[in-house]
C-alpha cells in the first residue's frame, strides 16, 4: 500500500495511524508488534512534519510472510543536512554518534530528542537515508554515504510475530527506578570507526561528548577489531575519572581490547 500526505499535516499523525496505517496491518501482526509500529510510525511522521520543511510525505507498507516493512519518505531538507548545519558540526560521524546516544534535538523547546534513539533500536532493521545511510540491520550498525541530496527516507522492518512489550523495551533505557527518565544508553562504538582505526584522544572525545547526562552507558565494541592506547586511556581513565556519576560498562570487546581497557582502568 502506498499513500501520500501534504505537509504540514491537516490532521495529527495519530489520525493517519488510526485511519490509514493501522487498518492495513490488522490482523497480520501481534498486539506487541502493533504497539511498536504505532510508536515508530508516529515518531517518524512527526519528524517529517516538524523538522523536514518538506511539502509531501509518502508512506509505503508491505506485509509479507514474516515481517512488516514500512517506508516513510519526505521531500524536505534531509536529516543529515539539517543536523550538520544546525549543530554546526559537519562531521557525519559526530552526528551519527550523537543520534545513537540519544537526546539530540534541534528544537529543544518542543522536542526531547528521543524518537530516533528508541525507534532505531526497537525495529529489526531501521535505516535513515539522507546524504548518508545510518541505522542498523539486524543489530549491525552502519553509516555510509549516499547520492541522495534531498529529503529523508526511513525504512523500518519488524517481525510480525514480535512479542516484546514496548514498555519492557523502554525500561532498558528509562527504568522505573529512575522515574522512567532516559538515564541509560548504549553506543555501538563501531560507528566511531570510519576509514581510520580508533586510536586518538579526539576520536574518544566524539564518543564522550554529552555522555555525562546519562547514569549508565554501555560501550558496545562489537565489530571493532583494534583500538589504540590513547583512545582507551581517554575513555576509561581520563573521562571516567572526571565523570564519576556516569557508570561505563563494556560489551562485545575482544580479548586484546578488554585487556587494554582493564589496564587503563587500573592506571
Ligand atoms: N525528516 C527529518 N528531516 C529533517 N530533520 C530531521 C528529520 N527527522 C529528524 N530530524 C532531525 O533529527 C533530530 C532528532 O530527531 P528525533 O530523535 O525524532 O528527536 P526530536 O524530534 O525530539 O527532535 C531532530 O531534532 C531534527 O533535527
Ligand atoms: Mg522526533
Amino acid at each position: 500500500m502506498e499513500v501520500t500526505f501534504t505537509l504540514p499535516f491537516s490532521q495529527g499523525e495519530d489520525q493517519i495511524w488510526d485511519n490509514v496505517i493501522k487498518p492495513a496491518l490488522v490482523p497480520s501482526v501481534t498486539s506487541e508488534a502493533m504497539q511498536i509500529l504505532y510508536y515508530g510510525c508516529t515518531e517518524i511522521l512527526n519528524n517529517a512534519n516538524d523538522h523536514s520543511n518538506g511539502t509531501e510525505v509518502s508512506i509505503s507498507i508491505v506485509v509479507d510472510e514474516s515481517e512488516v516493512r514500512l517506508m516513510i519518505e519526505d521531500d524536505g531538507i534531509g536529516l543529515f543536512q539539517k543536523l550538520q548545519s544546525e549543530t554546526k558540526d559537519s562531521d557525519p560521524v559526530s552526528v551519527a554518534l550523537n543520534l545513537v546516544k540519544g537526546g539530540l534535538t534541534t528544537d529543544p523547546a518542543r522536542h526531547s530528542g528521543e524518537g530516533l534513539f528508541f525507534s532505531s533500536r526497537i525495529f529489526n532493521t531501521f535505516l535513515v537515508e539522507s546524504r548518508y545511510v545510518f541505522g542498523q540491520i539486524s543489530g549491525k550498525w552502519l553509516l555510509v554515504p549516499t547520492k541522495r541530496t534531498r529529503g529523508t527516507k526511513v525504512t523500518m522492518r519488524l517481525d510480525r510475530n514480535c512479542t516484546l512489550p514496548l514498555e519492557d523495551f523502554f525500561a532498558q533505557y528509562a527504568p522505573s527506578t529512575d522515574d522512567f527518565m532516559f538515564t541509560q544508553t548504549s553506543i555501538p562504538v563501531v560507528l566511531a570507526q570510519t576509514s581510520n582505526a580508533l586510536i586518538s584522544r579526539s576520536q574518544a572525545k566524539r564518543l564522550t561528548y554529552r555522555l555525562e547526562r546519562f547514569k549508565k552507558v554501555v560501550l558496545d565494541f562489537t565489530g571493532v577489531d583494534r583500538v589504540g592506547r590513547a583512545f582507551v586511556d581517554e575513555l576509561f581513565r581520563v573521562w571516567a575519572l572526571e565523570h564519576p556519576s556516569t557508570e561505563l560498562s563494556v560489551l562485545g570487546a575482544n580479548s586484546e581490547i578488554s585487556l587494554l581497557i582493564q589496564t587503563a582502568q587500573r592506571a
